[in-house]
This record gives C-alpha cells, structure tokens and sequence, in this order.
C-alpha cells in the first residue's frame, strides 16, 4: 500500500463542485496520457515539425498539434465544459453547452526542447463560464483572479502535476500505474532566493529596469545586493516555474526591442495567468511591468505579456526597479 493518496482522494477534500473536480480531473488524465506519448519519442513517431504554423506564426511541432488534439478531444467530451481556448487554436471553441467552465491551454510548453528530450508540460486555466449564451471570445477575457483552478503538468524525469482549485498548491508525482499520487502537499516558495532565471542572449534588447536588476544579480557579493547569484534557464516556462516552485528563485521574460511593438514573449491567457495563480497561491509573486499579474484586464485571446515572477521579497525589488523606470 502506497502511503500517498490520490489525486480522486485529495479533491474530495476540496470545496470546490463536482463539476470543477470533473473538469480537473479530466485534464489531469489527459495529460497522464500524454506522458506516455512524450515520453515514448521517437518511438511514437511524435517528434520534430508538423509542417505548419499557429496564430502566433511559430512553427508547430508534430506534439504541438497531437496534444492540443488530446486535450481538445478530452475536454469538448468533458459535460462541465463551455468552450476552451488553446494556444495552438486560432478562435475558441464552444461546445454546444451553457454555463459551467471554460478552459485555455498551452497544451504543449517548450516546444524547442521536445527533440532534444529536455523537460516539457502542459498548462492550463479554469474560468466560470457564462451562464446564459454559449461562450464567445469576450468570455474568456477575465482577469487571472477568476481562475477557479490552474495547473502545469512537467514532463520531465518525474512526471508531476502541479495545481491549485480553492485553496493551496499540491504537487502530484504519476506513478507506474498512471495514477496520480499527492507526494508533495501544499507547496510554498520561500521568499528569498539568489537564484534567477532569464534567457541572457537577449540581454542587448532589454528595457533599462531589467539591465539594472540583472546587472545588480551578476555583481553578486560585491554589488549593490551583496550576495551571489546562480543562474538557471531551462527554457520550458513549465520546468523553470517548476523548479521556483521546489526551491525559489524568479523566472523574467520581459518585454524586449527585437520586436518593440509586442509586450512581451509569453502568452497571458494559458501560460501567464496558471503560472501567476500557482505562484500567489505558494506564497509568491507575478508582476507585469510593476502590476500583478492577476489584475489585469485581457483585451484579446492571445495577448502577450512581460512576466517576472517567484519568491516574493525578488519580485518586490523587480516591481521597485520597473517603478524607478
Ligand atoms: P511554447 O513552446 O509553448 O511556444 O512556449 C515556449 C516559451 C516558454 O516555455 C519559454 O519560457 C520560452 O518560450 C523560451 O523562449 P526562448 O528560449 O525562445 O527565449
Ligand atoms: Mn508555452
Ligand atoms: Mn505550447
């Protein structure tokens, strides 16, 4: 007998409705599945491009296009579910249903890492859906604070699901069985950390913020922070959320000059809102510019946005540093 619950067990304990546990639940098999089809590589024959382009004109990965299948199929069969939203999905999605919930998705997160067998995860947002009209674009624009449960998958040497509905954040490792076991309950990022992560190739492009808080991290002892910073970039929003999740740090993909006029690389509905939810939850922070995450008013579907998020006391100084301007 294995001395941790499962993922049915540990939502019995949630006050949220059952049709939420339904909606989680069945996302939570889906990318139990999923795991097996990234994991088996090659031998899946699920690797490299599928040929063609999502709305945000990135190449799609042959796993891009799969698990967004997966999920879709998974979630318009789901009772519970309104409409659902995807990253690799130019418009929403209704269902043919009313009220309930609505889902967006990045169903496939850190597609640069998927042929070179690095890390990668799903992530996904829950939000009411309307209850008098089958739900259009509009609906779907709410701030990150209605989420009414989020969550990512990691891909990675452990397969984990990590996911918060009304209370705190729960890490759940999937076993041999495909079950999902609660082995990491009530996740909480410490405050303080010397640990930040930021992909520096673009460091010549940041706004002037961002070069100040870095370059004050890279003087370590010596600078204006007095201690030594290590870096880390995975380059999967999933894995680098994940490990600030285990042992603090902050993540930042800030807006940059290589294309001025979009705010930032990140995604607000699928990857920027989940993420932001679960770092909150755990005790942590997500600004974009010097504003939380949470409040702010979406005006489109695939809106970008800058990110920096993680142990609280970092963000503060982030947040103090895009103040000072
Ligand atoms: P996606 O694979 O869903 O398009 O997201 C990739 C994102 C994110 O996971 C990561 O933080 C970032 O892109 C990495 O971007 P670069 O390495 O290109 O800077
Ligand atoms: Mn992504
Ligand atoms: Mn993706």
């Amino acid at each position: 007998m294995t001395p941790f619950v499962d993922l049915a067990a540990r939502l019995a304990a949630e006050p949220a409705d059952a049709a939420l546990k339904d909606v989680v639940l069945t996302i939570a098999a889906t990318c139990a599945r999923i795991s097996r089809v990234v994991a088996a590589g090659a031998l899946s024959g699920s690797l490299g491009a599928a040929g063609s382009t999502n709305v945000q004109d990135e190449e799609q990965k042959k796993l891009d296009v799969i698990t967004n299948d997966m999920l879709s199929d998974a979630l318009k069969a789901c009772a519970p579910v309104a409409g659902l939203a995807s990253e690799e999905m130019e418009e929403v999605e209704p269902t043919g249903r009313v009220s309930g919930y609505l889902v967006t998705f990045d169903p496939l997160d850190g597609s640069s890492n998927i042929d070179v067998n690095v890390s990668v995860g799903t992530i996904f947002s829950v939000l009411p859906a309307p209850v008098d009209h089958a739900p259009t674009e509009g609906d779907f624009l709410q701030p990150g604070r209605n989420q009414v449960a989020a969550g990512y998958a990691v891909y990675g040497p452990q397969t984990m699901l990590v996911l918060t509905l009304s209370g705190g954040v729960d890490g759940f490792t999937l076993d041999a069985e495909g079950q999902w076991r609660l082995t990491h309950p009530n996740l909480s990022i410490k405050a303080d950390t010397a640990e930040f992560a930021i992909n520096m190739s673009n460091q010549r492009h940041w706004a002037e913020p961002v070069r100040r808080y870095i370059d004050g991290c890279l003087k370590g002892k010596d600078g204006p922070r007095g201690k030594n910073f290590n870096m880390r970039w995975v380059a999967s929003m999933v894995a680098d959320v994940h490990r600030i999740m285990m042992r603090g740090g902050v993540f930042l993909y800030p807006w940059d000059a290589r294309e001025p006029d979009k705010p930032g690389k990140l995604r607000l509905m699928y990857e920027a809102n989940p993420m932001s939810l679960l770092v909150e939850r755990a005790g942590g922070r997500s600004i974009q510019g010097a504003e939380d995450m949470l409040d702010l008013q979406p005006t489109k579907l695939h809106q970008r946005v800058p990110v920096a998020l993680g142990s609280a006391n970092e963000i503060e100084i982030v947040r103090a540093e895009m103040i000072a301007g």
